[in-house]
């Protein structure tokens, strides 16, 4: 039977379907993957198309029934009634309530409908609302009874173990199996190691965006299970591998850092995570919103400007996840620049992927598979003949290679 359930699902797969088709066009267009992914999109509206129709086949006589009796009202009372009147045609009460009726009956259609579709309303809400109790019914992060303060900013990763759970299809990923350290305050410890390795995953629980499976994570020596949720929020800045802007202006994105923070303080942000120059080139400054009038901020952009929200909020510990993508050496120093304003006296974890930005750090966690393989300076991991010193020679190579290709191109003009 064609239930609202079934709606809901197949609209729901629809929306997701052309929003994913939406935003992978450029994609679908490069790898010509038009056929193969327009076919899942084809796929779920014809599911919604076949929901509707068996729907609609389901209500057809029911439907059918009830409008014929509805509307036929008047031909069922009128010859009735004048065959009626005709046996007894002195009957003046009699002529009197069928006029009554006569003139009740067509003014009855409209509201016997809306009951009709009310019904079928009804069924959509409920539909709705158990959806949303779905959500409601999420467990909170737990928030501790007795909140503890933390002593001081030290992040300290005790074994930790965590998986990812997939309901779905009943399997684990272990993306960390013990991991421990120590990140210390004032001083940068920077995470790096191949592609899945788990360093984003060590990241995001500091916040708690997921809590451990086992072991324990700690700051100022307080569990972070034990403290309030607020508490530390207030203390960790993230900047995200993907950077979000909203749908509004540069001065209120930077301004998330810190609502009330005034225009002069949002400057003094942007220009000390030197995005400042770029804002002041956009048509209306400080003022433009972004995705409006096709104004867009590339990458490096976004993260300067991300930077910026994490430089406002001004918080003890900033975890820094950077992107991948924006590799060029100008941006690349723009973002440091505005990094070393940033992490000064903090404890600082950057997720790094360019080698080259992490020559100073305190610490250096080599992470693969899930573990920590390797750690400790530059200088050190470089003398050891592990995974660090292949990653380090295969960025010097690609260095080198870039050198040569311009030296190459060089020549090619000369
Ligand atoms: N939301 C998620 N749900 C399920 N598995 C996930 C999720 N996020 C990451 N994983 C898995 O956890 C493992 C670690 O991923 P993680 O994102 O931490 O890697 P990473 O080191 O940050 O990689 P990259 O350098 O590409 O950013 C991977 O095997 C990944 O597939
Ligand atoms: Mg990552």
């Amino acid at each position: 039977m064609a239930n609202i359930r079934d709606m809901h699902d197949t609209q729901e797969r629809m929306n997701a379907a052309g929003v994913e088709y939406v935003r992978g066009m450029p994609a679908v267009k490069v790898f010509g993957l038009t056929v193969s992914t327009f076919l899942q999109f084809h796929n779920s509206i014809t599911g919604y198309r076949d929901w509707a129709v068996q729907y609609v086949r389901f209500c057809k006589r029911p439907y059918m029934v009830f409008i014929t009796i509805l509307a036929s009202l008047i031909v069922f009372i009128l010859p009735v009634g004048v065959f009626i009147l005709s046996q007894k045609p002195d009957n003046q009460a009699f002529a009197l309530t069928l006029m009554l009726f006569l003139v009740v009956a067509p003014g009855f259609v409209t509201p016997m409908m809306k009951l009709m579709n009310l019904g079928g309303n009804m069924r959509i809400i409920a539909e709705g609302v158990e959806r949303i109790d779905e959500i409601f019914a999420q467990e909170p992060v737990a928030e501790p009874i007795n909140p503890q303060k933390a002593e001081g900013y030290n992040i300290e990763f005790d074994h930790v173990v965590f998986s990812y759970d997939d309901p779905a299809v009943s399997t684990r990923t272990e993306a960390l199996a013990g991991v421990s350290f120590t990140a210390r305050e004032g001083e940068l410890t920077a995470l790096v190691g191949p592609s899945g390795g788990g360093k984003s995953t060590i990241a995001y629980l500091i916040p708690r965006f997921w809590d451990v499976g086992t072991g324990a994570i700690r700051i100022g020596g307080v569990d972070i299970r034990e403290m309030g949720s607020e508490q530390l929020m207030d203390m960790v800045s993230f900047v995200f591998q993907d950077v979000h802007l909203f749908y509004d202006t540069i001065e209120e994105n930077i301004r998330m850092g810190r609502s009330d923070a005034g225009y002069e303080e949002v400057v003094a942000a942007a220009k000390a995570a030197s995005c400042h120059e770029f804002i002041e080139c956009l048509p209306q400054g400080y003022q433009t919103r972004i995705g409006e009038g096709g104004t867009y901020l590339s990458g490096g952009e976004a993260q300067r400007v991300a930077i910026a929200r994490a430089i406002l909020k001004n918080s003890p510990i900033l975890v820094l996840d950077e992107a991948t993508a924006f590799a060029d050496p100008e941006n690349e120093s723009k973002i440091q620049a505005g990094l070393s304003e940033l992490i000064k006296g903090k404890t600082v974890i950057i997720i790094a992927h360019r080698l080259s930005s992490i020559r100073e750090a305190d610490q250096i966690l080599v992470v693969d598979e899930g573990r920590i393989v390797e750690r400790g300076r530059h200088n050190e991991l470089i003398d050891r003949d592990g995974l660090y010193r292949r990653m380090w020679r295969a960025h010097i190579d690609a260095d080198s290679w870039t050198i040569a290709a311009e030296q190459a191109s060089k020549a090619v003009n000369e």
